[in-house]
């Protein structure tokens, strides 16, 4: 075990994780991971390279030699990912690629080959890792494990406008099938089910503003952290 603390914040696609772990991240000077962005990633190299989604062995090998660092994306941001020089954050966050991801996601010798890359990202002063499996699996000794939830008909609303925001098409419609498939798959697969930790504080966001999730992991933070002074409701280094 490390002396170097944790916060994980876990949840199903739309309950505004990113953007609370972005924010809190730049708060504390932390470092940050999007283990989804790693998923993500893999699926992505996986189909460029040919890589079927059932070849196991073949993605083991892929997430061995993935080299990703992400820096702190700054508050309300995501982490954008280059390969092969070329900047691939639009085509990580399509929900094709998100399915992509959730396949692989459900083998678990592809979960075992990512565990310690996940680890590594522990580091002085500390870590906000950001996932689905981070209080349960990853990370069980974290000092402060969070869990949003919403409806599923508020995380579509919420994908469907990111998504526009970025300029990339979606249906609400057809997005609320594929988030629902999405989440049966991560809920249900027999390793690392989407599940909050035993001891991990389950906030509903379905009906607050993020600005008021954020208040609320802020009080738990300080209540929760050694030497970590009040939020101020504002970043140094809003984007
Ligand atoms: O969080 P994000 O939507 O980017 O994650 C994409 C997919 O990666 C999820 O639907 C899930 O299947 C998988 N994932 C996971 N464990 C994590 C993070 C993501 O299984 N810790």
């Amino acid at each position: 075990m490390s002396d170097v603390p944790v916060i994980t914040v876990d949840g199903p696609s739309g309950t505004g994780k990113g953007t609370i772990s972005s924010y809190l991240a730049d708060w504390l000077q932390w470092h940050f991971l999007d283990s989804g962005a790693l998923y993500r990633i893999l699926a992505l190299v996986a189909e460029k390279s040919m890589i079927s989604r059932d070849d196991v062995a073949g993605l083991v090998s892929l997430a061995n030699g993935l080299n990703v660092v992400f820096t702190c994306p700054g508050p309300g941001r995501e982490v954008d990912v280059c390969l092969a020089g070329k900047n691939v954050g639009a085509e990580l966050r399509t929900e094709s690629c998100g399915k992509g991801a959730s396949c692989i996601a459900a083998l678990p010798e592809v979960r075992l080959a990512l565990l310690q890359h996940q680890q590594a990202f522990r580091a002085p002063p500390g870590l906000i890792a950001d996932g689905r499996d981070m209080g349960t699996v990853v990370f069980p000794d974290a000092v402060l494990k969070i869990y949003l939830t919403a409806s599923a008909e508020e995380r579509a609303r919420r994908r469907h406008k990111q998504l526009k925001q970025k300029g990339i098409d979606a249906n609400l419609l057809q997005l609320s099938v594929e988030i629902a498939e999405r989440d049966a798959r991560d809920s249900q697969r027999p390793v690392s089910p989407l599940k909050p930790a035993v001891d991990a504080v389950v906030i509903d966001t379905t009906s607050l503003k993020i600005e008021a999730v954020i208040e609320l992991i802020a009080k738990l933070v300080c209540e929760n952290i050694p030497g970590v002074s009040g939020w101020s409701g504002q970043s140094h280094n809003k984007a």
